[in-house]
């Protein structure tokens, strides 16, 4: 995040001698960014050495297993077919992917405590559509419920602690970084008033965990599409104190304060996040375009330079039929696509609604994987026939 946060205990000078109490040496400082030396970065201080590794296990290919590479229908994915799994990272099931990002559905059964992670190719988005927890990593603690968002940037090692076995996910792999949109921040990285939620919205890691331990500590990386397994010597979570830019957050959709006007919006004023490869909308609860003669849906358009995806999280979406939670439209670039049959004309005189869904537009085109074609009702490019 572009704006500066601390938690634990750091020493007044950058750079400098930090020591155990009692005279039991220095703790071990870590600087931890993601674009070189230039990006937004966070200064850690480790009680054993970060760099312990004792054995290098086995790796396993986790590239998605593509099916059509060459997509030119509009299509609709029944996302709640996918079956839950146990394990935190067998449960992912990517659907859409692309030299960019993965995009995918998850319904982890059981919290990931066992080892710990980390993607060291992507930022990750989680967005949780069922389920609450707490997201636990080397920057802190940060709980989670229904509706939020959270953001894990690269490299960022943790573990995920949910509540029941009912959790359902929707997550991107980013190769990119995942942050706020420009346009909403100043000079200075502050959000501006035109932005659709602010700095208190942002909510930041907490209850920092130090464990001084030494042993057998499993870290599964991701890395080149492959996960490799790495034991290190020390716990991954012995940091005592840690301060910068660079941490994991969250941002729940129901903070997103939506912006209407007297004519229908463009899509970009329901931008949520920004990449260099694509962006993430949310559509939450709002009132409808307010001119005499407004027609709430929207029209018809021609993404010819990018792939449209929708995930359906609550409500009823007006722009469509026989939509429903975990559905996922997928709307290639190349040809127009619009409101169903119908849809305009019942949404004249219509006042507001209650729908709430995310959206994900991708610059480059998306393939399907296997996993996505068993969840394509096989239909939907022709629901524009009367
Ligand atoms: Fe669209």
């Amino acid at each position: 995040m572009p704006f500066y946060h601390t938690l634990g205990h750091i020493p007044p000078k950058r750079h400098t001698q930090f020591g155990k109490p009692n005279g039991q040496g220095l703790y071990y400082e870590q600087l931890f960014g993601t674009i070189g030396f230039e990006g937004m970065s966070s200064l850690l201080y480790h009680v054993h050495r970060p760099t312990m590794v004792r054995e290098v296990l086995e790796s396993v290919d986790m590239a998605p297993k593509l099916a059509i590479q060459k997509n030119m229908l509009a299509r609709k994915l029944i996302g709640f077919n996918i079956a839950p799994a146990d394990d935190f990272l067998e449960s992912r099931v990517p659907l859409l992917a692309n030299n960019d990002l993965i995009f995918g559905l998850a319904a982890p059964r059981q919290s990931l405590t066992t080892y710990f992670y980390k993607n060291a190719d992507a930022d990750e988005l989680l967005f949780v559509h069922r389920g609450s927890g707490r997201l636990r990593t080397l920057f802190g603690t940060i709980p989670f419920q229904y509706g939020d968002y959270l953001i894990i940037p690269r490299g960022i090692i943790y573990q995920i602690d949910f509540d029941t076995t009912d959790n359902r996910l929707l997550y991107v792999e980013s190769h990119s970084p995942i942050y706020t949109p420009k346009r909403y921040r100043n000079q200075f990285g502050q959000l501006l008033e035109h932005s659709p939620f602010c700095e208190r919205d942002i909510i930041r890691p907490r209850d920092l965990e130090t464990h001084d331990e030494t042993g057998d500590f499993l870290i599964k990386i991701k890395k080149q599409g492959s996960l490799h397994s790495l034991v290190y010597a020390s716990h991954p979570f012995d940091v005592v104190g840690w301060d910068g830019y660079n941490y994991p957050y969250s941002f729940s959709i129901f903070n997103f304060e939506p912006i209407t006007g007297r004519v229908h919006q463009p899509p970009p004023v329901h931008q949520t996040f920004q990449t260099d490869s694509f962006v993430v909308c949310s559509f939450v609860p709002r009132l409808y375009d307010y001119h005499p003669l407004a027609i709430p849906a929207p029209y018809n358009h021609s993404n010819i330079d990018s792939d449209e995806v929708i995930y359906y999280v609550d409500g009823d979406f007006m722009s469509r039929n026989d939509i429903a939670q975990g559905h996922i439209t997928l709307h290639p670039g190349g040809i127009p696509h619009g409101p169903a049959p119908g849809a305009m004309e019942r949404s004249i005189g219509k006042k507001e609604t209650q729908e709430y869904a995310v959206m994900v537009d991708t610059f480059r085109p998306l393939m399907l994987t296997e996993q996505a074609l068993k969840l394509d009702d096989g239909k939907y490019y022709k629901s524009w026939l009367d």
